[in-house]
């Protein structure tokens, strides 16, 4: 479904990460709907490979750089921003989508995985970003859009530190908003809850196991919980990063946008 024009992100080279998941991937496929120039990113090659197949379809071939980095490498980090500009310039928009989850209650958590988690959702996001945002900086242009969850809102039970994790998200983007919108650069971040994609389906299959009860039953438990019926789709959290990174949203300044039929108002 196309909601917006086909030109409006036709300014725009924008770097995706996570798009061999759910969300960066449909992300993808908006943007590219949308006339944008787009780098993408993830660490699994295959994913990556089809991605450009569908965005082929979508899209001209020339206007799409496909590129595998692990994020928490600080080469690959650079490399990847190198290539990106080679590919088509200055990078004037970044969704930062990559991100792990958590789902361990604080007796099950240990120091490996916190670091693992807080590595890949704050710090190393948050580094990639700083190198796009120097950038940024100099030519007085850019908007940046993170993921943030519900999760970075409000406390979840069993859910400690991927919460920390995204209250970090919604944090820097608070006060990193309002250092770059002097220099005409937007950061906002979206808050979606569970959105069906494997992240948000491990989850609900987790706490279902916990709980002693089937997959099934813990999704419709967990769609019960939501007062539109059911879960977000991909698709509907990438609109909402697109239409963020629109000039339709140009005095949108750091806010957290919540996408969870209702689940938190
Ligand atoms: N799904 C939900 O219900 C939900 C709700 C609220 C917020 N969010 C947030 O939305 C974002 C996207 O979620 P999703 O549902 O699309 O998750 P997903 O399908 O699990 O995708 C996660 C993405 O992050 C990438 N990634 C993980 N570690 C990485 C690393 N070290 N280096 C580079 N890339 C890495 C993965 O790449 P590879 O697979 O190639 O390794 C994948 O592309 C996440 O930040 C998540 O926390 C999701």
């Amino acid at each position: 479904m196309t909601i917006f024009s086909t030109d409006a992100l036709s300014h725009k080279h924008v770097l995706i990460t996570g798009a061999t998941g759910g969300i960066g991937y449909e992300t993808a496929k908006v943007m590219a709907r949308m006339g944008a120039k787009i780098t993408v990113t993830g660490r699994k090659e295959d994913k990556l490979e089809s991605l450009q197949k569908e965005l082929a379809e979508i899209t001209d071939p020339g206007n799409v750089f496909a590129k595998t980095a692990d994020l928490t490498d600080g080469l690959d980090r650079n490399e990847l921003i190198g290539k990106a500009e080679e590919a088509h310039g200055f990078i004037n928009g970044l969704v930062n989508s990559a991100g792990v989850a958590g789902g361990k209650t604080v007796e099950e958590l240990d120091e490996r995985f916190i670091e693992r988690l807080m590595n890949v959702n704050f710090k190393s996001t948050f580094l990639l970003t700083q190198a796009v945002y120097l950038k940024m900086m100099e030519r007085k242009e850019g908007d940046i859009v993170n993921l943030a969850s519900l999760s970075g809102l409000r406390g979840t039970h069993g859910n400690t530190a991927y919460s920390a994790s995204k209250f970090a998200v919604v944090g820097w983007t608070q006060s990193m908003a309002l250092e770059a919108i002097e220099y005409g650069i937007r950061v906002n971040s979206v808050s979606p809850g569970y959105v069906d994609t494997e992240m948000a389906l491990s989850s609900i299959r987790r706490k279902a196991e916990r709980r002693g009860i089937s997959f099934e039953e813990g999704l419709e438990e967990a769609e019960q919980s939501i007062p539109s019926g059911r879960l977000s789709t991909a698709e509907e959290v990438a609109n909402t990063i697109a239409f963020l990174m629109t000039d339709a949203a140009r005095n949108i300044v750091g806010e957290s946008v919540k996408i969870s039929g209702g689940n938190y108002m």
